[in-house]
């Protein structure tokens, strides 16, 4: 493995390359199936907790106390996020977070520059291995880490946006489900979140044998297609993992089907669903495209901001 420095005031360095694409399908994986990868910043210096500790102080700084997510993180695969009782003292959490039983999650990590030429360099090797610009496609990026106390769980859920999750320190089992299978998620579950139900994926007991499960290591990670439902499961040690997470044109425009597609269905219709004629998907986005911010100022206006200018006048209409 090779070191090299791409800041030079940087008190870091980053391996190069950062990702080790030992699957050969990644291209055509990328966004339809899951897969594993290895990549090597396992132990690197910028995921250390007192480094942690700093940067999640600085997002705070810079973006507010909401750049920090702090929870009990005790809780079952089948309870949603706002069943998480949350923890207002996050540095504590932090801190102790080997005992603390605690869910840490510190969102735009872009904010530090040393993480930001860290999210730089990932996505331009995604770029080459998916063969795909993303700095052309993605329309949001966001860099989170993943800090939990031993035996902690992520409740089940889907994501807008595309993912790579990469291990740096502990264990963690990753439960990822096809998007694709509608036994498993539902065209109204994901009307329902695509008009602000963030909550709206309902883990059933019975879809458990069709998940793919990664048991994650240090230097191991795994790539979610957008919408991917899953739940994760930690180990026995502390869990501190790096989530690349984009936004991406393409499916934010199957985002305003599926919005407009919400409302045709109280309308008592029964819509297609994005991929199935190109007419209609285009009428819809056009349609909402009117009402979407076209400079957007964070991730909500990027896939809500159409839907939400809608929503004010037809909450009047009561459908
Ligand atoms: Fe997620």
């Amino acid at each position: 493995m090779s070191y090299s420095s791409i800041d030079p005031n940087s008190k870091s360095t980053i391996p190069a390359p950062i990702i080790e694409p030992n699957d050969p399908n990644f291209q055509q994986k990328f966004n339809q199936e899951s897969f594993q990868f290895t990549h090597q910043l396992a132990g690197h210096p910028l995921f250390e907790i007192p480094r942690l500790v700093e940067l999640a102080n600085l997002v705070v700084a810079k973006g507010g106390r909401q750049k920090v997510h702090s929870s009990d993180g005790n809780v079952l695969v089948h309870q949603k996020w706002s069943d998480m009782p949350f923890k207002e003292r996050f540095e504590e959490a932090l801190a102790q977070i080997d005992e603390s039983g605690s869910l840490i999650v510190i969102k735009s990590i872009q904010l530090d520059p040393e993480y930001d030429a860290l999210l730089d360099r990932i996505v331009s090797e995604l770029t080459m291995l998916t063969g795909i610009n993303l700095h052309q496609e993605i329309t949001w990026l966001e860099g989170y880490i993943f800090v939990s106390s031993p035996q902690t769980i992520t409740p089940y859920h889907l994501d807008h946006e595309s993912n790579f999750l990469l291990q740096i320190q502990g264990e963690e089992d990753v439960n990822l489900f096809d998007q694709r299978d509608r036994s498993v998620l539902t065209e109204q579950e994901i009307e329902h979140y695509f008009v602000g139900d963030l909550q709206a994926a309902t883990y059933r007991q019975e879809n458990q044998n069709k998940a793919s499960v990664y048991h994650l290591v240090p230097g191991l990670a795994v790539h979610h297609p957008a919408r991917a439902p899953h739940w994760l499961k930690n180990g026995d040690r502390t869990s501190v993992a790096l989530s690349i997470n984009f936004c991406m044109r393409s499916y934010d425009l199957e985002a305003r089907v599926y919005q407009v597609n919400h409302y045709l269905r109280k309308l008592g219709l029964n819509p297609t669903p994005p991929g199935k004629s190109p007419l209609q998907d285009s009428l819809k986005q056009a349609f909402l495209g009117i009402f979407s911010k076209h400079k957007p100022d964070n991730k909500t206006d990027v896939v809500f901001s159409g839907i939400d200018r809608l929503k004010a006048p037809l909450k009047n209409i009561k459908l």
